[in-house]
């Protein structure tokens, strides 16, 4: 839970990187009779290509072809783009947990265990769908490459027509969330250590109770001072004895102004003057 800040954007950077990309592949067709084609292919996450068609002039006749890009990546991009979404819904369940509700996350050790299982599952998750959409994307590039869609068109199989590829897609986004994969794999599997910490596994259940104890004193003992404040208030009560109990109803009247928070009454006897404490 050390790096909770950084698990969500980073895995923000990773689906929206991929998820969001799509890419062009611009070629032009100059037939022998000097008629000339600009054709699109337009692609883009899941990357489906099978799904990917665009209609190419048969140079010879006034007809076209419609073909299809080869391939289907759609189950790693879309398998990475699920994780990354998982894991930044969790990081942020995690963060407000953590913050919010403190108590009820250490209660009987269940959150930071169910937080150390689920971030070996998501390091896990993460290994596994970078790696298979770091394997697809080169099959992507291999698909898309220019020379490849050439090959596909008839009209550009035949040396009497000329083929240029005019504009190619850029990768460097899709790259981008190859590399963000990894880093999340990286934080992931560094945050694992301290999940583990969390957990108190590694140390005997003796002293994990200890810490608890230790960390009640300390909290009690910011209410001693507060009550050898409130004592030293008491004396200047007594001195005030008469107006003690003008006091008491000062106080009671002022407790719905100055309570912004659930206040915490406390007050050291029965003279002594009121004290709100919020509690933080
Ligand atoms: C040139 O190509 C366009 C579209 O591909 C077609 O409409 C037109 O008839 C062609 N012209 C000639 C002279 O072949
Ligand atoms: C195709 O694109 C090239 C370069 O962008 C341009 O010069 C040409 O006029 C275009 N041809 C057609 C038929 O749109």
């Amino acid at each position: 839970m050390c790096m909770v800040i950084f698990s969500p954007v980073l895995a923000i950077f990773a689906f929206a990187t991929c998820g969001g990309y799509s890419g062009q592949l611009r070629v032009r067709v100059d037939c022998a009779d000097k008629n000339q084609t600009n054709i699109t292919i337009s692609f883009g996450y899941p990357f489906r290509f099978e799904q990917v068609h665009f209609k190419v002039p048969l140079c010879d006749l006034k007809r076209h072809e419609t073909l299809f890009l080869e391939g289907d990546f759609s189950k790693s991009a879309q398998f990475f783009v699920t994780v990354a979404v998982f894991a930044f819904l969790y990081s942020l369940l995690a963060t407000v947990v953590y913050f919010f509700y403190q108590n009820k996350y250490r209660e009987n050790n269940r959150g930071p265990l169910l937080d150390f299982l689920v971030t070996v599952i998501f390091s896990f998750l993460w290994l596994v769908s970078s790696c298979a959409w770091a394997k697809a994307l080169s099959g992507v590039k291999e698909v898309v490459a220019s020379t490849q869609v050439l090959f596909l068109m008839s009209a550009c199989r035949e040396p009497a027509n000329e083929c240029e590829a005019l504009e190619k897609p850029v990768w460097t986004r899709l790259n981008t969330s190859v590399v963000f994969g990894f880093l999340n794999v990286m934080l992931w599997a560094g945050n694992i250590w301290f999940a583990y910490k969390e957990t108190g596994l590694h140390k005997t259940s003796q002293r994990s109770t200890r810490t608890l104890s230790e960390k009640q004193s300390s909290f009690s003992q910011r209410q001693c001072s507060q009550s050898s404040f409130d004592h030293s208030g008491a004396s200047y009560g007594q001195q005030l004895y008469r107006q003690v109990s003008f006091d008491h109803s000062a106080g009671g009247f002022s407790l719905p102004h100055t309570s912004l928070g659930p206040p915490s009454l406390y007050s050291s006897s029965s003279m002594g003057p009121l004290i709100l404490i919020n509690d933080m």
